[in-house]
């Protein structure tokens, strides 16, 4: 099938402002929206930039806003999006050029909630055992690949670069809720901050845009009021 695709581009060493290149592509409709990019890139432009990785939807590296909405370019076919494809950098982080942001201020935030396992007791001869329900309780946050496409999707995040955001929120949470971890209170500490946990405002752009369908907004909640009950 024939797609036009408008792609918003911006290379900082020659443009003055972001501008659209448009191309017209024989593509099949079970490709992926990454296999149009590489299309692009490798038979009409070789200047075209973006990430990608895996295309398996795992290393998180090639997130895109794609008609107003945030995905993964390598899990969306063409023909879940029609003829018409926008393409555009998330939002909120600087663009580098073309398709490519700065992730650091994302990773800063990553860091600050100490995304690995505390704990200070001598080490156990055996495994720290974890019952499968404790267990289950952070499920859902061990899925996050940091792909970025909820904070960058989230309007407070888009009107103020310092909030943490909801993927630095989702790190904690799969630590908070750990409970062979002993790192909570250090953790809340950096959420309870002025540009945590509480600039949320349960916009739910982040849930509806996660590629690994975790329940954000609910796993915000369930740290805010974990928040609140330890405070209590
Ligand atoms: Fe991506 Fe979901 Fe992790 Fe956010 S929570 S960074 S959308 S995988
Ligand atoms: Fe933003 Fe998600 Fe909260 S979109 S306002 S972090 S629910
Ligand atoms: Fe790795 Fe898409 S290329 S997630």
């Amino acid at each position: 099938m024939q797609v036009n695709v408008k792609i918003k581009r911006f290379n900082p060493e020659q443009d003055n402002r972001p501008y659209w290149s448009e191309h017209n592509v024989e593509v099949s409709e079970t490709d992926r929206i990454l296999d149009v990019m590489n299309q692009i890139k490798w038979e009409e432009d070789g200047s075209f930039t973006y990430r990608r990785s895996c295309g398996h939807a795992i290393c998180g590296s090639d997130a895109i806003l794609l008609n107003g909405v945030n995905r993964l370019a390598c899990r969306v076919l063409v023909k879940d999006i029609g003829s018409n494809i926008n393409i555009e950098p998330i939002r909120g982080l600087p663009v580098i050029k073309d398709l490519i942001v700065d992730m650091e201020p994302f990773f800063d935030s990553y860091k600050a909630i100490l995304p690995f396992f505390m704990n200070d007791d001598p080490e156990p001869t055996t495994e720290r055992y974890q019952s499968v329900e404790d267990r289950a309780i952070f499920d859902d946050t061990t899925k996050c690949i940091l792909c970025a496409c909820c904070t960058t999707s989230c309007p407070i995040f888009w009107t103020n670069g310092q909030y943490l955001g909801p993927a630095a929120i989702v790190n904690a949470h799969r630590f908070i809720f750990d409970s062979r971890d002993q790192g909570t209170s250090e953790r809340l500490g950096v959420l309870n901050q002025v540009n945590g946990l509480w600039r949320c405002r349960t916009a739910y752009n982040c849930t509806e845009a996660c590629p690994r369908d975790i329940p954000i907004t609910k796993a915000i909640e369930e740290v805010k009021r974990e928040l609140l009950w330890r405070k209590a």
